[in-house]
């Protein structure tokens, strides 16, 4: 990787991040790919003053009483790592402390966070090396269902991911309790590219290249997942989501897989979406929804229909068993009961945002127009690997506008960083651009200066370059 030091240097000082020191080689999916000569915005200051919320975030490798494979690492020894729960508004602060072999960071999924603390290796931050540590620091707001994950290589498909709950100080559903349902799909050894180095033969990752990590459909080949997990928990050892009969429920669903397209299904009960990426849509009542790496839903259920039900969570491009968990009514052990295969399934059009995105009514200041594709090594965006790829340049205050057409048979969950996005008439910050020339826009507002990785969220298409940096200039 030849990359020009002189970029790099003016980089580090636009961040205006002192003590960073040189960054040296390739770090990766985070490699700095400015190669312009266009000066770049200063990114907001982090929050300052005292923080309202601490915590610490130990990454490290799973100790063997934990029944997990040892080359999984995680979160202060949990997997899924401990929920994250602040009021909205708060200061938070979180040590990174590093009990890892190797370097991590920490991105907060969806949070628009000021660009250096947005945990992108080589691009907002130097990574924390073995048992180095690194703040963030953030206000917590808006209020959402979010995750937190490393964006170091293939750590996140390791297990380094946990939710991250911001409070609602004034929901706009009214329930009585909630869970929250990280979805996940499991490896039980280290995770290996799927498109570098092991595919030698030179064809491109859209052409079926076969073998044991084929997915269900042609091209979407998948590692050797051992489970999909719902909390951690396999199929058969669902965990039960208790309630009475008459309560209302919030599930916060999270799709924290590196590369697993969920459908998702409630034995005997209507879902009420009430969230989109943790921004509150109007409440559409459905049967099923489906969604993809990254992305989140809010449901409420009216729990009306005593027994014991299923919530299972099938993978559309793979053929491992449905992740599965129970709603349990009053602690009874009856039979579940699966949902039906049949129903009205959520569709992006049914979602529409309490708060659209201010001062994007008028027409777009840029406009991108992005094709998905396979390449020989990889997956691409308009022909480029990231990091060998142009950035998208942006000014302040513009509205931009990107559209994606996917000339792939599979799916792409894109997730623009540092900002959410309007697709139609809901408010996100990952979405789902549908194989077979799929096309998705969405616009927002250049309103967090920095470098932002744009990428798709499948972790495999991104490690292989499937990936641009948005980057403010003057
Ligand atoms: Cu979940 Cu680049 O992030
Ligand atoms: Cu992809």
């Amino acid at each position: 990787m030849t990359r020009s030091s002189t970029t790099r240097r003016r980089f580090l000082a636009a961040l205006g991040a002192a003590g960073l020191g040189g960054l040296t080689g390739c770090t990766g999916i985070g490699a700095l790919s400015n190669d312009s000569d266009v000066p770049t915005a200063t990114p907001r200051s982090p929050p300052s003053g005292p923080a309202d919320t601490a915590a610490t975030v130990r990454p490290a490798p799973a100790q063997a009483a934990s029944g997990l494979s040892p080359d999984t690492w995680i979160y202060n020894e949990g997997f899924p790592g401990p929920q994250l729960r602040v009021p909205e508004g708060d200061v938070l602060e979180v040590e990174l402390a590093n009990g890892l072999p190797r370097e991590t960071t920490v991105h907060w999924h969806g949070v628009p966070v000021a660009n250096p603390m947005d945990g992108v290796p080589g691009v907002t931050q130097q990574p924390a090396g073995p048992g180095e540590s690194f703040t963030y620091r953030f206000r917590a707001e808006p209020a959402g269902t979010y995750f937190f994950h490393s964006h170091v290589g293939l750590q996140l498909d390791r297990g380094l991911l946990a939710p991250l709950i911001v409070e609602e100080s004034d929901p706009h559903v009214e329930y009585d309790r909630e869970y929250t349902v990280v979805l996940d799909d499991y490896l039980d050894g280290a995770p290996q590219p799927l498109y570098e180095g092991t595919d030698s033969g030179g064809r491109g990752p859209g052409m079926g290249g076969g073998g044991p990590g084929m997915g269900g459909m042609m091209g979407d080949r998948r590692p050797p997942y051992a489970a999909l997990l719902a909390n951690g928990r396999p199929p058969n050892d669902p965990q039960r989501l208790d309630v009475r009969e008459g309560q209302r429920v919030r599930v916060r669903f999270i799709n924290a897989s590196s590369a697993t397209y969920f459908r998702v299904r409630l034995g005997g009960h209507p879902m009420t979406v009430t969230h989109a990426d943790g921004r509150p849509v109007d409440p559409v009542a459905v049967d099923s929804f489906r969604f993809g790496a990254g992305e989140r839903y809010d449901v409420v259920v009216d729990a009306t229909n005593p027994g014991t039900w299923e919530l299972l969570a099938t993978a559309l491009n793979g053929r491992e068993s449905p992740a599965r968990a129970l709603l349990s009514y009053d602690g009874g052990t009856s039979a579940p009961v699966s949902p039906s295969a049949t129903g009205r399934e959520l569709s992006y059009g049914d979602l529409v945002a309490r708060t659209p995105i201010d001062g994007l009514d008028g027409s777009p200041d840029r406009t991108f127009n992005l094709t998905l594709s396979a390449g020989q090594s990889g997956w691409l965006i308009d022909g480029q690997a990231y990091p060998d790829a142009d950035p998208l340049q942006i000014k302040e205050g513009e509205h931009v506008r990107v559209t994606m057409r996917n000339r792939s048979p599979v799916v792409h969950p894109m997730h623009l960083h540092g900002h959410f996005f309007q697709v139609g008439n809901a408010v996100k910050d990952t979405v789902v651009v549908p194989g077979h020339m799929g096309t998705v826009t969405f616009d927002f507002l250049a309103d967090n200066p920095g470098n932002w990785l744009f990428h798709c969220h499948n972790l495999y298409h991104l490690e292989s370059g499937m990936a641009r940096l948005i980057q403010y200039i003057e």
